[in-house]
Formats: C-alpha cells, structure tokens, sequence
C-alpha cells in the first residue's frame, strides 16, 4: 500500500473504533494479529475475562507495531486515548515524557516487580522512579527458523558462522530450494540487519553503532561488511518478497517453501498454530555468529492515563500481566520468554528453554543489547532514519558503500 492510503485507511479504522472503554472493561490496543499472536493474546483475554473485566479489543495490523503507533499518535491527538497500550522501548519513555502514562508504582510496590524484572526491562518500564508499564515479556531478534526436512534432505548442519550460512544458502539455491524466506517490509529488513550487523562486527561494534549512535562505527568498513551481507541475503530470497508479511514469510518455511527465516522469536508462535514442534519439524538457533549475544526487546502495556488515578481495570491488568502463573502460559504460546526472573522453565519446548538460558547468560555476561529494529537501542527517529536506508540498500536503490554514507548522514540528523 502506498503511505498516504495506508495512513488514510489506518485513520478511518481509528475513527470508527473510537470508542471509550466502558467501565469494568479495558480497552486494548495492540498489533498482535497473525495467528500466532492472536492465540497468545487469547490467553491474556481469558484471563481477564475470567476476573469479570471485558475486553475491548483494538487490534492495528502491522508487525513491528508501526501502524499500531500512528494510530495511537492520532488517538491521543482526538483527546481518547485507549486504556492499555502495547508498545516498545523507547516509545514507552517518549509517551511517559509527555507525561501521559499512568503510574503504577502502587501495584508495583505491592507485589515486588522491583525485585523480579529484570534491569534491562526497568529501564523501559520506569521513568522519574515511577513503573509506567507491565512487560509482558523478552523476545529477541537474532534468531534463525529453518525447516527440517529441507536440511535433512539437502544434508545441511546447522550452520554456526556466517560462512557455514554461506555454504549452505548456496547448496539450497543450486537443488533449487529457495534458501532465504524474507518478508518485504522496512521492519523485516531491520529484524534481520540487527543479526547480520552484530554478527559482522560483535558486540562492541553493535553497541557502539546502535546504541552510542557512534559516527566511526557507523560509516567503518564492518557496517560496509555488514550491507554486504545484507546484500548476499537479499540475492537468496524468492522473487515476491516485497510486500510479504512476516507470518507470511514464516509460513514459507513450515509449509517447506523455503528453508530459513531470520526473525524474532514470535516466528515461533506461528510454528506451534500450525501444529509444529522444535526439533521435529523445524529448528531455532541463533544467528549464525551471535551464539553468545542476544538482542532483546520486551512488549510491555502501558497505562494512559485516564484523569489521575489508575483505573481499577488497568490495574488488574498490569497485576495479570506481572503474574508468574500469566507469564508462564502467556510466552509458551508466544514464542517469547518471561519478563521475570523467577518463572520456571518446565512448560517451556525446547526452544523456549534456550531463549531462557541464553537472555540469563547473555545479562550476566553483558551481551544483551537492546534490538534496533524493535525499538530498543535508540528512539524512534533514529529507528525510522535506520529503516529507510537498510530498506532503501535491501531493494537495490544503492550499494553497500553508498549505504554506509546514507546511514552515517540519516542518523546523524535524526538524533
Ligand atoms: C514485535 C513485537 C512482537 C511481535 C512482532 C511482529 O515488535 O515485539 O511481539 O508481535 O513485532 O508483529
């Protein structure tokens, strides 16, 4: 869709449900619409519904969730803001700076979020000493989801660095397999740019082009490096990428249409809708060259404020969320892992579990880093400014050198 009718038909959508919430019901707005995500969401659904608290439901299409914040930008702007928000990041501390996050500090003191949350998430869910979100949970963007079979019949390990990634992605394409599946949107290209930049440069180079917004690691030879590889991904993905979903892409891979995808772990999700078990019939391993990294970013709710105090809705939603019990079931279904540290892995599969120890050794290690394309490293602008050149190189508007430069000149008027 061309941006002037997608913002026009995103508008029309936002008039049409601007509904306020009835009391004793939480108006929620939300991206989560892929199969995947719906059956997630369903378990936060039931769970309030069970406590007598009504759902409305306020889905915006779009992964990433950049719909979802043009439409709450213009729902705050007609003075009616939803109840509860998902969002990320930064886009969480922009809103709580305009002072329109309701504070949850009583609900958070009462059951010791403190002591459970992992810092990494603090430092998006708390602003001035006040909690003004409930994380819902830790994805992260450097992983890789491949279809069994397809390795098997083509005798393909899985591949620990990106030669290994190399190798096999040409073996793929000469049995005629399409190696690489890959959605066609700025977001999808990012998700992967994430991967490909970490495992091109490290983590030093990561945090410093990322998060430091640093001008040296920017415009150096590794981020060259790293639109190389992006290159070399974009020569293994199926002609009618442009356009495709996520879910979509992801499909590809379970219906063996094509062998990987590099995405976060709500790529997992759609797997187990589909009736799909790790190990069996599809593989998750980190990015080839990230085995020790993991770039996160957690879905929280955020409260608008809806004139002082918090709503007692809002608040049973935020406690629903932070619960042990909520987590566990909740990032089961998602594909994600708990946004507390105390929530057993027992009915996590075999993927979840690894999700789990890898964001544990990755904190301890000092090797968890925010996602770039998830809105964790730097605010939107800067966000928006990385998209345009990552989608703008993907699609062959310039090459890898050209790239370096238009990413050093974006980032350094958008921040
Ligand atoms: C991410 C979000 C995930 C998932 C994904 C695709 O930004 O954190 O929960 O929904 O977008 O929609």
């Amino acid at each position: 869709m061309k941006m002037r009718t997608k913002t026009a038909a995103i508008l029309a959508a936002t008039a049409l449900s601007a509904n306020a919430a009835a009391a004793g019901d939480v108006e929620v707005l939300h991206w989560w619409t892929s199969g995947g995500e719906a059956a997630a969401l369903n378990v936060l659904k039931q769970d309030l519904e069970s406590q007598g608290i009504g759902w409305l439901d306020m889905p915006v299409a779009g992964g990433g969730g950049g719909n979802a914040m043009t439409v709450l930008r213009a729902r705050v702007t007609a003075g009616n803001a939803p109840t509860a928000v998902q969002m990320l990041g930064f886009d969480i501390l922009d809103w709580a700076k305009e002072g329109a996050l309701a504070n949850l500090n009583e609900i958070a003191a009462m059951e010791g979020w403190d002591d459970v949350v992992p810092e990494a998430l603090q430092a998006f869910a708390k602003h001035d000493g006040k909690w003004i979100s409930a994380p819902v949970n830790v994805h992260s963007t450097n992983w890789v989801w491949a279809n069994k079979a397809l390795l098997d019949a083509n005798e393909i390990a899985v591949p620990a660095t990106w030669d290994d990634f190399t190798a096999a992605v040409e073996k793929l394409a000469a049995a005629g397999v399409t190696p690489i599946a890959q959605g066609g949107e700025a977001w999808q290209e990012a998700t992967v740019f994430d991967a490909v930049a970490m495992s091109a440069g490290g983590p030093d180079f990561y945090k410093a082009a990322f998060i430091d917004l640093d001008e040296e690691a920017l415009g150096s030879d590794t981020m060259k490096e790293a639109f190389d590889r992006m290159a070399f991904i974009r020569g293994h993905v199926d002609e009618n990428f442009s356009g495709r979903s996520w879910n979509l892409a992801t499909a590809m891979v379970i219906n063996g249409e094509a062998a990987f995808q590099m995405m976060g772990d709500w790529a997992k999700g759609e797997f187990l809708n589909a009736g799909q078990t790790p190990g069996e019939d599809f593989l998750c391993f980190r990015f080839p060259g990230t085995a020790a990294q993991v770039t996160f970013n957690a879905d929280q709710f955020a409260m608008f404020d809806q004139g002082g105090m918090v709503s007692p809705e809002q608040g049973a939603l935020a406690s629903a969320i932070l619960s042990p019990a909520f987590q566990s079931a909740f990032n089961v279904v998602k594909g994600s892992v708990p946004a507390r540290t105390d929530v057993s892995d027992a009915d996590f599969d075999d993927c979840g579990k690894q999700g789990m120890k890898d964001l544990a050794a990755a904190a301890s290690s000092g090797n968890l880093f925010g996602s770039m394309a998830h809105g964790h490293a730097a605010p939107a602008s800067v966000k928006n400014a990385v998209y345009d050149v990552v989608t703008a190189h993907f699609n062959g508007e310039y090459d890898s050198a050209t790239a370096v430069q238009e990413l050093v000149d974006a980032v350094s008027v958008a921040k």
